[in-house]
């Protein structure tokens, strides 16, 4: 299968770089990760010559999602590279919320086996089907997301769940638990990674604290 280019990896790129610029942000994490993100990515990157497209069971809710995320500038920009991406599920099964690999799925543009490579900072789709809680969860990585579509509660270790309606930003420090439950909506969000990028995310214990103490489970994505 063709993969889109440069050009519409470009668009992409820009309609998360004025979406970000475009905010009024106070916190200064936030804030610092922001112009982090506006300085990525701006040197050519690496195009995959093919790519082995893969759903999983979680995408028969993409359309749903993308339907209602349709007048978001970065959905229409994600829409062409909807054909071409391989979602995965790389978590082993979770000793307390069983069925997970039914019910998410994620999917990466640039990353270090996606569309695109870049060694600073990965970006991906994130698709969480309804009535799904996504446990927690922890990485090195710093995590920055931004809901496309889907108002969901998410928290972070220690702190209870918050909603977050389309357009919500939602920055997890490296290493810090953190966690979603959808209601009767599908979640789609867009995540970009920066800093460690090579070790996979681990479920960790229920409120286990920054640095991930409890981890249950490696991911291979
Ligand atoms: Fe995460």
């Amino acid at each position: 299968m063709r993969v889109p280019g440069e050009p519409a990896l470009r668009a992409l790129i820009a309609a998360l770089h004025d979406d970000l610029a475009a905010r009024e942000i106070t916190d200064a994490d936030l804030a610092a990760e922001r112009a982090a993100i506006l300085a990525s990515w701006n040197a050519p990157l690496r195009t995959a010559a093919s790519c082995s497209p893969h759903l999983l069971p979680a995408c028969r809710h993409l359309d749903a999602a993308m339907a209602a995320g349709r007048n978001h500038p970065i959905v229409s920009a994600i829409a062409p590279f909807l054909p071409t991406l391989s979602w995965r599920y790389g978590y082993p099964e979770h000793p307390e919320w069983p069925g997970l690999a039914e019910r998410l799925a994620f999917a990466p543009l640039i990353g270090a086996r996606a569309i695109f490579t870049d060694v600073a900072a990965h970006l991906g789709l994130t698709l969480v089907a309804p009535e799904t809680h996504y446990p927690l969860h922890a990485h090195p990585a710093i995590e920055l997301y931004l809901v496309l579509s889907g108002t969901a509660e998410w928290r972070v270790s220690g702190a209870p769940f918050t909603l977050q309606p389309p357009g919500a930003l939602i920055l997890h420090a490296g290493g810090i638990g953190h966690a979603m439950r959808t209601g009767a909506e599908p979640l789609l969000a867009l995540y970009v990674w920066r800093g460690d990028l090579a070790t996979a995310p681990v479920y960790v214990a229920e409120d286990a604290g920054p640095g991930g103490a409890g981890r249950a489970s490696a991911a291979s994505n």
